[in-house]
């Protein structure tokens, strides 16, 4: 196991795999009471720039369960408000604690801080991508439909962050992946090039919600303005209104099409109410999964050989 996850483009295919039987095994084993502490006398240290509830959160108690320690660090609170470089903090942080999870704007500030860490760094969101969330989703992909090869998975809305997270894995694991988004706002066609040139599944973007959810197995939405666009939050509303996930738009799926949303939602924009609390969503479950796949995350990624230099 390669020791940072900075996109999902850091795991091999026998990683991914690794990962859902780990999380999968982990959850089990925590439903029925036994406790596991590998992770004794670890820290985890979350350095965050945007507010989170789920990712934070289960991270922290992630690592809590397993026996460790989280550190929770408000990067408003620390010298990198005041400019310290951060390669600085890179090289102090590995001196004292055992990983550390981010989430920041910039991509490049997170392979930068990578560069000169000898503890793993794992992207807890940047505006690039989002990849644990999209690990943890498809642990649900694959609880519910019981398997991910077959399924045929459609993204309404944005290009953005974790839609990013969803190229990145059907092009190293393979599966059918349908993006609806409205036009001007695609996901980034280096992002879907790298992914188009080694990929193993299909990869279809259009501007057509129907033609996404055609059939689909999963309905896949998330916020049309992300955190860092709340200023673009008022022109988005007019551009994506077409691309809700309402009651209308699912009758084009499989009758037993799941609906998964990252959370937060905004009920009434990419998803009715009707539709988020309806039978067919499993977001409540979805949120769960994060936490199981960041204990197999953590156990692989600290408990993993030495980072090589
Ligand atoms: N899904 C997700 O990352 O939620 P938070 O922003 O609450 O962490
Ligand atoms: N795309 C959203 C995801 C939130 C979990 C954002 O970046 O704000």
């Amino acid at each position: 196991m390669k020791k940072d996850i900075l996109t999902l483009l850091d795991l091999t295919k026998e990683d991914f795999l690794y990962l859902f039987q780990r999380a999968a095994e982990l959850k089990k084993r925590h439903k029925n009471g036994i406790v596991d502490r590998p992770l004794i006398g670890k820290s985890l240290g979350l350095i965050f720039e945007k507010p989170s509830t789920r990712t934070r959160l289960s991270f922290e108690a992630a690592m809590i369960q397993l026996g460790g320690s989280p550190i929770f660090i408000s990067a408003k609170d620390t010298q990198i408000v005041r400019n310290e470089p951060v390669r600085d903090t890179a090289r102090v942080l590995s001196r004292y604690i055992d990983a550390v999870a981010i989430r920041t704007f910039s991509q490049d500030l997170l392979t930068g801080f990578a560069d000169f860490s000898d503890i793993p760094v794992i992207n807890a969101l940047t505006d690039l991508y989002h990849p644990c969330q999209v690990l943890s989703d498809l642990l649900t992909v694959i609880e519910y439909k019981g398997e991910y090869q077959n399924q045929k998975i459609a993204w309404v809305g944005d290009g953005n962050n974790v839609a990013h997270s969803w190229i990145n894995a059907a092009s190293v694991i393979g599966f059918d992946l349908r993006l609806a988004c409205p036009k001007g706002y695609e996901p980034k066609q280096e992002v879907l090039d790298r992914a188009i040139s080694n990929c193993c599944g299909t990869i279809l973007v259009t501007n057509d919600p129907h033609e996404a959810v055609r059939d689909a197995d999963v309905i896949y939405t998330d916020v049309w303005a992300s955190m860092g666009q709340e200023r673009e939050q008022k022109m988005r509303e007019e551009v994506f209104g077409p691309f809700q996930v309402n009651t209308d738009l699912i009758r084009g799926a499989h009758p037993d099409a799941i609906v998964m949303h990252c959370l937060p939602a905004h009920r009434g924009e990419e998803i009715s109410e009707q539709v988020l609390e309806g039978p067919q969503s499993v977001v409540w479950d979805q949120a769960e999964n994060k936490m199981h796949m960041h204990k197999a995350i953590l156990e692989a990624l600290i408990l993993g050989n030495k980072k090589e230099k």
